[in-house]
């Protein structure tokens, strides 16, 4: 529960800002317009592979890249390097706050290992790779999560919403808290409200199944983020997989296909997007099924393996989908046991956006939870939410530190 600097937006913030995206396997850098009613507008962004040599190398040279990527960000898009410009940077990890734009980060998830980043400010390594690679027009003013970022643009347009949720490569929430029950925060004790980054992939007290805890293992992070190794689109494909290799192991699927074993084997050979693939084919022979293991090299698949293996991906995103919206819903239970208001969910992520039924599936479990009342929970698909939200921050971020200067005038 990680205290986040920033309260929802007014809707009335303006201007033009810069905003970096780091959290997953690509790393965006986009140029955000907010009208000052509630509109904000992508206007450039580009987006670049981060290769696993940057992922697991060093803090230097995975700054180096970022700072590499605003630079042909910035030429590429005719920013003029004689002005100054704000930038936002929602890097999507688990980070100890200390000010709206300072933040150490607490421990590396979904993959990235890069060292001498942990237990250091990453606003401090962004400003000194900018150093090294001479941008000057650059000025960091706002740090977020990505949760963060999704509920503030959320909220940018809509009023009632006070949930960020993702649910891609990672997943995790934010909410409002009130200030007064955020011990963590050590700034004055006004009254009002602050986000809080939940950082619920951590959460640990859900029942792991011998295929979690052989996943776990296998991790670069054992122990640690066992609900977003259920949940989430880095780890959904490889724990059908565990489970398909049980299933070949034991004789339920595949049986005249034995070299199936051997091309299930390695890691990686089933992922997220070959399930939604897989769960999305509604031919009756399940044809799609049967052209995605003919180009793994199984041509003689039976209807009957298709189809378990088709149940087999649903049971393990089922899963998934129950236990995200039932941590939704716990966090409603806090906000508002009685489910007395209306609540807007702005979330975002692949999996939210390209697993077949995800977002219908969500609001079936809510129903079974909460009965009739789960109307009163609506989704928003905060698209680029996090990019569009940091950018917002930066406008208070920057609207706040021109008052600062004002009142010691
Ligand atoms: C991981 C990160 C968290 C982020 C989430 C979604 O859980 O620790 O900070 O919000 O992924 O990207």
């Amino acid at each position: 529960m990680l205290p986040s600097f920033v309260d929802r937006p007014k809707g009335n913030e303006k201007g033009e800002f810069i905003a970096l995206d780091l959290g997953g396997t690509n790393f965006r850098v986009l140029a955000v317009n907010l009208d000052g009613k509630g509109v904000a507008t992508v206007l450039n962004v580009s987006k670049f592979a981060v290769h696993k040599k940057y992922m697991q190398g060093t803090g230097e040279q995975l700054f180096n890249f970022i700072a590499d990527c605003i630079n042909s960000f910035l030429t590429e898009n005719g920013f003029k390097r004689t002005k100054t410009y704000d930038l936002a940077f929602t890097f999507s990890f688990p980070v100890q706050q200390t000010s709206i734009a300072a933040g150490v980060l607490i421990a590396w998830t979904k993959g990235f290992t890069a060292k001498g980043v942990q237990g250091k400010d990453v606003v401090n390594l962004l400003n000194e790779a900018l150093k090294r690679k001479h941008i000057d027009c650059i000025r960091v003013t706002a740090l977020a999560n990505d949760t963060v970022g999704t509920l503030v643009a959320g909220s940018y347009k809509d009023p009632i919403c006070d949930l960020g949720v993702i649910m891609g490569t990672g997943t995790n929430a934010c909410y409002r808290e009130k200030r007064s029950n955020i011990k963590k925060f050590k700034g004055p004790d006004f009254e009002g409200h602050m986000i809080v980054n939940m950082e619920w992939g951590n959460f640990d007290k859900v029942r792991l199944t011998c295929y979690d805890r052989e996943l776990d293992a296998s991790s670069v992070n054992p122990g640690a983020m066992h609900l977003e190794k259920m949940v989430s689109g880095m780890y959904l494909g490889e724990l059908a997989r565990r489970v398909l290799v049980d299933g070949i192991k034991r004789d339920i699927i595949f049986l005249n296909a034995p070299h199936a074993a051997l091309i299930f084997k390695r890691k990686g050979s089933l992922k997220t997007s070959h399930m939604s693939l897989i769960e999305g084919d509604e031919t009756a022979g399940l044809d799609q099924v049967d052209e995605f293991l003919k180009q793994k090299g199984i041509s003689d698949s039976t209807l009957d393996d298709r189809i378990l293996l088709k149940r087999l991906c649903r049971l393990v995103s089922s899963r998934a989908v129950g236990l995200g919206a039932t941590a939704i819903a716990a966090v409603i239970i806090w906000m508002d046991p009685e489910l007395r208001q209306m609540h807007t969910v702005a979330i975002d992520g692949s999996l939210f956006e390209n697993h077949p039924g995800f977002p219908s599936k969500m609001t079936g479990v809510l129903r079974k939870l909460y009965g009739v009342k789960a109307e009163k929970i609506a989704w928003v698909h905060s698209k680029d939410g996090s990019g569009r939200g940091a950018a917002i921050i930066a406008a208070v971020a920057a609207f706040s530190e021109k008052n600062r200067k004002m009142m010691q005038e």
